[in-house]
């Protein structure tokens, strides 16, 4: 019997989605507001869900508190109240869209996760905009 616990966390960070590749122009049409050149910020909302057995001795899947810890130490530290171009590795040659986001987070929680459960990560940069990553389909 499998149950999904899901982890919802919020962080701001600031963006410039470009493509080095791509001609201003084209640039500008496809990132629209998000090809800003001097940045600009959202509000996201990060949901990590963990699915796997019930713990017979504790009754958790997993440890929420040590799910929220884990979501932070490894990857939102690195990525809160930061530009993501700017201040981070991960994104230094990565074009921060909210679909690279979710799958770096993934990367850097995935291997401290036990590897009997399974990872989802949902991502929503604005109130219309939502990825997820892997696809659960
Ligand atoms: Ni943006």
């Amino acid at each position: 019997m499998k149950v999904a616990v899901i982890r919802k966390e919020h962080f701001n960070a600031a963006h410039r989605l470009h493509n080095q590749n791509l001609s201003d122009e084209v640039n500008a049409k496809l990132y629209d507001k998000c090809n800003s050149p001097n940045y600009h910020g959202h509000n996201y909302v990060l949901e990590v869900k963990v699915v796997g057995e019930i713990n017979i001795e504790t009754g958790y899947v997993m440890d929420m508190k040590l799910l929220k810890d884990l979501i932070w130490d490894k990857a939102l530290n690195k990525f809160d109240h930061k530009n993501l171009n700017l201040d981070t590795e991960e994104f230094r040659n990565l074009i921060p869209t909210a679909e690279n986001i979710a799958v770096v987070v993934y990367n850097l929680v995935r291997p401290h996760i036990d590897a009997k459960h399974e990872l989802f990560i949902r991502l929503q940069e604005t109130d219309k905009n939502i990825v997820e990553y892997p696809v659960n389909a």
